[in-house]
């Protein structure tokens, strides 16, 4: 991103969302965590110097009264920059509720257009790293994409760990991967922190396989731009209000398989996410001596920049800071 805009008015919108719904963690209330979440970042993004448009939020504005799509924010001035985002203010609301790993506050912004405005319903997902780019197919038996992928690691099919939501839908899948002979991480919820693990070298993950949702698929193929993973997606409607949704969408084909660059296809793509409950990617809001410190990943496609960016908010602490 350029023109007046810094690094840092993206991840103070995330961080922002962050903090709020990390002083809820563990109450048990996922609705109230994402709505202190979804209140805070849309505050944030209200002080931004940009003309901007939620085009993956919180749903369609009758159901969701703050960062719906088609929702404008930012301060909109003349000369601004326009920016479209796609949000997910708490990613993981049962993860926060219950205090476990992996919940985190998540934008990606690009310029106009280049992130696709996708229906708020299901995504049939498979989800590589850089290394076994280009080697699977989404409607390709498992087996053999497990294969490419071990292929791709120079390591045996049973050397990988492939991650799967936990769901009764993927029962089918989690047998074929058994009878293929990988590992498997089941997890309950947050396929797009896991999607990131699979796209950095070192975390364990080689492959995220299933279907999650769809916005999720979205940010996550902007991670992956920024990242050189893969990401091919297709929409499924799994109940009826989903099935009315993707028919409003009008899509031609809706078989069709979406690669990385038609779910994220802009030029200046910046992804932002800042852990609220801490795991393997990041580590969540601790709240230390009157303030609280936030671990946040800032990537940006145009600059080819991976930042890990620590903030320490001093709060009310006047006292000694502790770098660790
Ligand atoms: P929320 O943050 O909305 O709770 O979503 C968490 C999540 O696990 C996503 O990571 C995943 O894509 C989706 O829900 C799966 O949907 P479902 O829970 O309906 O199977």
């Amino acid at each position: 991103m350029t023109g007046e805009l810094r690094d840092h008015d993206f991840v103070a919108v995330t961080e922002a969302a962050a903090v709020a719904a990390a002083q809820t963690m563990g109450y048990g209330d996922r609705r109230h965590s994402d709505h202190v979440a979804v209140e805070a970042m849309r505050e944030a993004l209200a002080d931004m110097a940009i003309d901007g448009r939620v085009v993956i939020g919180e749903g369609e504005r009758d159901k969701a009264p703050m960062l719906y799509v088609g929702e404008e924010v930012g301060r909109r001035a003349a000369g601004d920059l326009e920016v479209d985002f796609a949000v997910d203010p708490l990613e993981g609301t049962n993860l926060c509720a219950t205090g476990a790993s992996d919940a985190m506050a998540v934008l990606a912004a690009s310029e106009r257009g280049g992130l696709l405005h996708a229906p708020d319903i299901y995504m049939d997902k498979i989800v590589v790293g850089p290394t076994a780019r280009g080697r699977v197919a989404l409607d390709a038996p498992v087996e053999d994409n497990l294969r490419a992928i071990a292929g791709a690691f120079d390591c045996a099919v049973s050397a990988l760990t492939v991650v799967v939501l936990d769901r009764d839908r993927h029962r089918g899948l989690v047998d074929d991967i058994r009878t293929a002979g990988a590992r498997i991480k089941l997890i309950g919820d947050g396929d797009l922190s896991t999607a990131i693990a699979a796209a950095v070298r070192g975390t364990g993950v080689h492959a995220v396989i299933g279907t999650g949702g769809a916005p999720e698929g979205v940010i996550t193929a902007a991670a992956m731009r920024c990242l050189g993973g893969e990401i091919q997606g297709r929409l499924s409607a799994l109940s009826e209000e989903q099935k009315r949704r993707l028919a409003e969408f009008d899509i031609e084909d809706p078989d069709r398989i979406y690669r990385t660059e038609e779910l994220a296809p802009g030029d200046d793509i910046l992804f932002c996410c800042t852990g609220v409950t801490g795991g393997d990617l990041l580590r969540g809001v601790r709240f230390e001596g009157g303030g609280y410190r936030t671990s946040t990943l800032l990537m940006s496609l145009a600059e080819g920049a991976i930042r890990f960016v620590e903030t320490i908010h001093r709060g009310d602490n006047r006292g000694p800071v502790f770098f660790h």
